[in-house]
C-alpha cells in the first residue's frame, strides 16, 4: 500500500458555546491555539497534503492557519452542512488525490492530541488494510459522542449519532473520538454517496462507516489509549480543563527530563518553551512562548517571563520580562519588569524596582537599585547609582544614551538622552547629566547647598515640624548639642 498521506482538518463549526468574538480555533492554551497544536501533531506525521476546513469567522481562522502552516490548502465551506459534507469540500479544494494511500481526518479543536497518537492510528489502519479505521475510545459518559453499532459477529457496522441512536444504542459506551482514517479509494467513492436524512439533517461523516461495512469492506476500530487527546473544548471551562491538563503535562516532562519543579500546580510552561537540565522553578513561574532557560537557573518566585533566554546559573526572582536575554550567571529581581530589546550579559545585575528596555547591560555591570533604564548601552563592569532615570523621550522622539566601561554613577542621577558618559567615568549624587561626560571625568549638576536657616519657625510657625526645630535650637543654646546626632 502507498503511504500517501492526506490530512483534513475540520475547523468550519461556529463555537458558539465560547460566547466569544474569538473563533473557538483560535483560542489558546499552552502557548497555542488549539488549531495551531492540532496542527502541529499532524505535521509530525510528515502528510503530503495537509487541508483546513474553515467556514465560521474564516477571515481570522485562514490567515492564523496559513501562517502556521503556509503549504495547508484552505477549503472553504461556506455552510456548516456537516462533517461528510466538510469533507466532501475539503476533496474537491485538493482536487488530485491519489485513489492509493490514506486520508484522515481530525479536528481543530482537540489541543491535547499528540503526533505518536496519530502515528500510531495511521500505522494501524494500514496494517489492517481497512476501507476505514475509527480512532474509537470507550468512555462511562457516552453522551453526545457516536456511537460504534456492531453486528452479530462483533464486526463494526457503523456509527449512529447521538440524536439518531435508539434507547438501546444510546447505552453503547464504545465511542467514535472523531478521528477517522480512510482508504483514499474509498472514501473518493464513498463521499458522494453520503445522504442527510437523519435527526439533524446534516451529512454525517461517520455514514461512510455503514457503507463499507454494507458493501463488505474492512472497518477497523482502535481503542485510544489517552481519550484525554481526542476531547474538544467547546466552552471556557472545558478549556481551562484541557489547558491545566496540557500543562501538568509539560510539567511533568520536564521534571522527568531533570527539571526541579517545586510547585507543579503553580508552575505553568508553554509547549514552545525549553528547559535544560538542573534548572529550578519556584512556585507561581510562568515560561511562557519561546522561553529558553539554560542549565543550572534558578527562576521565581512568582515569574512571568514570555520569549525571554536566561543564561546557565541565571537567578530571576519576582519577575515580569518579555523578548529579553539574560546572561549566564545573571542575577535579576526581586521586583524587576524587563521590557522587549533588555539584554543583561553575563554575571550583569538588574535589581530591584528597575524597568529595562531596549538596553544592553554589559558584562558584569550592575543596576541595582529603583531605576528605569531605556534605550541604553551600559560598558561592562559599570555601577548605575540607585534611582537613576535614563529620560529617554524628549516627548516627541526617542534618543539612545551610552555609559562606558567601569564607569560609576551616583545615585538620583537623570541621564537626558542623546548622551554619552564615558569609560571609567563617575558623576555625583543627583546629577542631571545634559552634556556628554569625557572617560575618567567627575560630572556634578547643580549649584553649591544653601541653607535658609529658621525656614520652618518662620514659615510654618505652630506645626510639629517648627515645634521639633525650636526644640532642637533650644536644646544647643542650653548646650546639649543637637538632638539629632547620634550617640557615639
Ligand atoms: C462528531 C461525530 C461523532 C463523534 C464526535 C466526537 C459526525 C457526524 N459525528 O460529532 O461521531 O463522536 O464528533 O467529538 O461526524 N465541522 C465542520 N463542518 C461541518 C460540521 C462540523 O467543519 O459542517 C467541524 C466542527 O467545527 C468540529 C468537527 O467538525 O470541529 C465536529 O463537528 P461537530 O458538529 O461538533 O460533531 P459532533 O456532533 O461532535
Ligand atoms: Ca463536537
Amino acid at each position: 500500500m502507498s503511504d500517501q498521506l492526506t490530512v483534513i482538518v475540520l475547523a468550519a463549526g461556529g463555537g458558539t458555546r465560547m460566547k466569544s468574538k474569538t473563533p473557538k480555533v483560535l483560542h489558546r492554551i499552552g502557548g497555542r491555539s488549539m488549531i495551531g497544536h492540532v496542527l502541529t501533531a499532524v505535521a509530525s506525521l510528515d502528510p503530503q497534503r495537509v487541508v483546513t476546513v474553515v467556514g465560521h469567522q474564516r477571515e481570522l481562522v485562514a490567515p492564523h492557519i496559513t501562517q502556521l502552516r503556509p503549504d495547508a490548502v484552505l477549503a472553504v465551506q461556506e455552510e456548516q452542512l456537516g462533517t461528510g459534507h466538510a469533507v466532501r469540500v475539503a476533496l474537491e479544494a485538493l482536487g488530485d488525490v491519489p485513489r492509493e494511500g490514506t486520508v484522515l481526518v481530525a479536528y481543530g479543536d482537540t489541543p491535547l492530541l499528540e503526533g505518536s497518537t496519530l502515528r500510531e492510528f495511521a500505522q494501524a489502519h494500514r496494517a489492517a488494510q481497512a476501507a476505514v479505521s475509527i480512532l474509537s475510545g470507550v468512555v462511562e459518559d457516552p453522551f453526545g459522542y457516536g456511537r460504534i453499532v456492531r453486528d452479530a459477529e462483533g464486526l463494526v457496522a457503523g456509527i449512529v449519532e447521538e440524536k439518531d441512536a435508539t434507547p438501546e444504542q444510546r447505552e453503547i459506551t464504545e465511542i467514535n473520538s472523531g478521528i477517522l482514517a480512510f482508504d483514499a479509494g474509498f472514501l473518493l467513492d464513498c463521499a458522494g454517496r453520503i445522504g442527510n436524512d437523519n435527526a439533524k439533517g446534516e451529512y454525517y461523516l461517520t455514514d461512510a462507516v455503514g457503507l463499507a461495512h454494507a458493501d463488505g469492506l474492512t472497518v477497523a476500530a482502535h481503542a485510544v489509549a489517552d481519550a484525554l487527546q481526542t476531547e474538544g473544548a467547546n466552552d471556557r471551562v472545558q478549556l481551562a480543563e484541557l489547558g491545566r491538563e496540557l500543562n501538568r503535562r509539560i510539567v511533568t516532562r520536564w521534571m522527568e527530563a531533570g527539571v526541579s519543579v517545586v510547585d507543579p500546580a503553580t508552575t505553568w510552561i508553554d509547549a514552545d518553551a525549553v528547559l535544560s537540565r538542573d534548572v529550578t522553578l519556584l512556585p507561581g513561574t510562568q515560561l511562557l512562548g519561546a522561553t529558553v532557560v539554560g542549565e543550572d537557573a534558578t527562576i521565581g518566585p512568582d515569574t512571568t517571563l514570555t520569549d525571554c533566554e536566561v543564561g546557565v546559573g541565571a537567578t530571576v526572582v519576582r519577575t515580569h520580562a518579555q523578548l529579553a536575554v539574560i546572561g549566564a550567571e545573571a542575577h535579576v529581581g526581586p521586583f524587576a519588569y524587563l521590557r522587549p530589546g533588555t539584554v543583561l550579559e553575563e554575571a550583569g545585575k538588574i535589581g530591584t524596582f528597575v524597568e529595562t528596555k531596549n538596553a544592553r547591560i554589559g558584562e558584569g555591570a550592575k543596576v541595582p537599585h529603583l531605576s528605569y533604564v531605556g534605550d541604553a548601552e551600559i560598558g561592562e563592569g559599570t555601577n548605575i547609582g540607585a534611582g537613576t532615570i535614563f529620560a529617554n523621550y524628549d516627548g516627541i522622539a526617542k534618543h539612545r544614551t551610552t555609559v562606558g566601561r567601569h564607569a560609576r554613577t551616583g545615585s538620583n542621577n537623570t541621564f537626558v538622552a542623546p548622551v554619552t558618559i564615558g569609560d571609567g567615568a563617575s558623576t555625583g549624587g543627583g546629577t542631571v547629566v545634559r552634556r556628554d561626560v569625557p572617560p575618567g571625568a567627575l560630572a556634578v549638576s547643580g549649584g553649591p547647598q544653601r541653607n535658609l536657616t529658621g525656614w520652618a519657625q518662620a514659615r510654618r510657625p505652630g506645626t510639629a515640624q517648627a515645634q521639633a526645630a525650636e526644640a532642637a535650637e533650644a536644646a544647643e543654646a542650653a548646650g546639649e548639642g543637637p538632638r539629632a546626632t547620634s550617640p557615639e
